[in-house]
């Protein structure tokens, strides 16, 4: 088993660039199938999530390589619209693929993609936006199936912005006939991205950014493949600066757009840290005693991010008073407070909220993350933490974050993976 042993107890000092953003990458890479022809995909980070994705795609019969970084997925040949069970569980946003396999083919099998460790994971606001559009469902013991004869461009009302049920109406209305107006749409910058990526594939997009998107669906054959570049990771970015307010020190991270986390830049300034936002770039120094910021609750974008909530409250452990948490959008995203309360923070968690009283002093613990940001906010606490501290579990953060233990490096922390008996 794998273990990060991180060294805690010392400022950070150092500039880091932050990677391809995956929560965009990956639901680009299921629109390649919607295309038919060569995408040139660049600043795709290097991740277990998209090697799965890579998977996913080979099986069903795109071809992809690599060459010097840059990822090509040739989705010429006829596709299979079927995604086996094992790449399924291995990676639930799989389902993004529904709306890409429809579009191309015509038909989807997938299996549900089932909860996860953030709590139930349903995809009735994605079913729901399928069948607007013409889709028929199926649903046979676990496989859910999808069928269109003709993917009908129409109306779709979201009950709630839900990111990936957007992504997946965007993806059918592609290729539907005629035009598809997506309102209360979530409005992310992974959302902006895609619109982005389908545009240069040919498709007339729209509105992306706002709660209302509009699509004209190119006919068959029109949807070709196309070269894009992933935005930056704005989670990504709030983790490694939640790591130096909490572990003190002074770091820049560049390949950054900060506009894309002004929520999170808000909550880090209420904290006492300086910060100095330029071109692509992030500077941010802290004292590593900050202050506790106003209450953060989670929210759909522009609020503040849900996946930022894990690594800002690990950098607020030590803070002088106390932060209250408020998480509105998964149902069990407090996995991590158990494990840093084996460090010494002092947490309780009541529902949907969370009340952090600032300790005077963190000590290094054996923890485990039980998920991907919950996992980067061990990395965050054992950073501020007094001794080395060992966190297993490192297949969650190998999902989102690229060699955690080399940006560590970078930015002068004493981090090292090492195989544990
Ligand atoms: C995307 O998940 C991200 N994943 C998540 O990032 C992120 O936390 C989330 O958006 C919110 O920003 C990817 O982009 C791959 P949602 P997604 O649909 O699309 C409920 C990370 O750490 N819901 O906006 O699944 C759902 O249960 C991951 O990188 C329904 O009820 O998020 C949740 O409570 C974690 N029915 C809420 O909406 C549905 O049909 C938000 O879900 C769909 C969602």
């Amino acid at each position: 088993m794998s273990v990060l042993e991180i060294t805690g107890g010392r400022p950070l000092k150092g500039m880091i660039r932050i990677q391809g953003a995956k929560n965009s990458a990956l639901p680009i890479l299921a629109a390649s199938v919607a295309a038919e022809g060569v995408s040139v995909i660049r600043n795709c980070p290097e991740l277990t999530d998209v090697e799965t994705t890579i998977k996913i795609l080979r099986h069903i019969g795109c071809e992809v390589w690599k060459d010097e970084g840059v990822l090509y997925i040739d989705s010429s040949r006829p596709i299979r619209p079927e995604i086996p069970d094992m790449l399924m569980s291995e990676l639930r946003s799989s389902v993004i693929f529904l709306g890409a396999l429809l579009a191309r083919a015509g038909e989807a099998w997938i299996s549900h993609p089932g909860g996860c460790e953030l709590g139930p994971r349903p995809i009735d606001l994605h079913i729901g936006a399928l069948r607007a559009m013409g889709a028929e469902t199926d649903d046979r013991g676990g496989r859910l199936i999808c069928r269109a004869r003709r993917l009908e461009g129409g109306r779709i009302d979201l009950p709630f912005p839900s990111v990936g049920a957007t992504e997946n109406a965007m993806l059918a209305a592609a290729r539907a006939d005629g035009m598809t107006v997506i309102t209360n749409a979530a409005r992310e910058p992974e959302i902006e991205d895609l619109q982005n990526y389908l545009i240069a594939a040919g498709v007339r997009a729209a509105g992306a950014g706002s709660s209302v998107i509009y699509i004209c669906g190119a006919g068959k054959g029109r949807v070709h493949g196309a070269e894009h570049r992933v935005i930056s990771d704005r989670i990504a970015a709030a983790t490694f600066l939640s790591a130096c307010a909490g572990a003190g020190g002074e770091i820049t991270i560049y390949d950054t757009e900060p506009k894309h986390y002004t929520a999170v830049l808000r909550s880090l300034r209420e904290t006492g840290c300086e910060l100095e936002t330029g071109e692509g770039t992030v500077r941010i120094k802290s004292s590593g005693r900050v202050k506790a910021p106003r209450p953060v609750t989670t929210k759909p974008y522009p609020g503040f991010p849900t996946d930022a909530q894990p690594p800002v409250m690990a950098a607020l452990l030590k803070a002088e008073g106390t932060t209250v948490f408020v998480e509105n959008i998964f149902q069990n995203r407090y996995r991590h407070t158990d494990e840093l309360r084996l460090m010494g923070a002092d947490i309780k968690t009541e529902g949907k909220t969370a009340i952090i009283c600032g300790v005077k002093k963190l000590t290094a613990a054996r923890v485990k993350a039980a998920d991907l940001r919950g996992g980067a906010a061990l990395a965050v606490a054992a950073l501020s933490a007094e001794g080395v501290s060992e966190i297993t579990g490192l297949k969650h953060i190998d999902r989102g974050y690229e060699c955690m233990e080399r940006s560590l490096e970078e930015l002068g922390a004493e981090a090292v993976r090492l195989e544990d008996g």
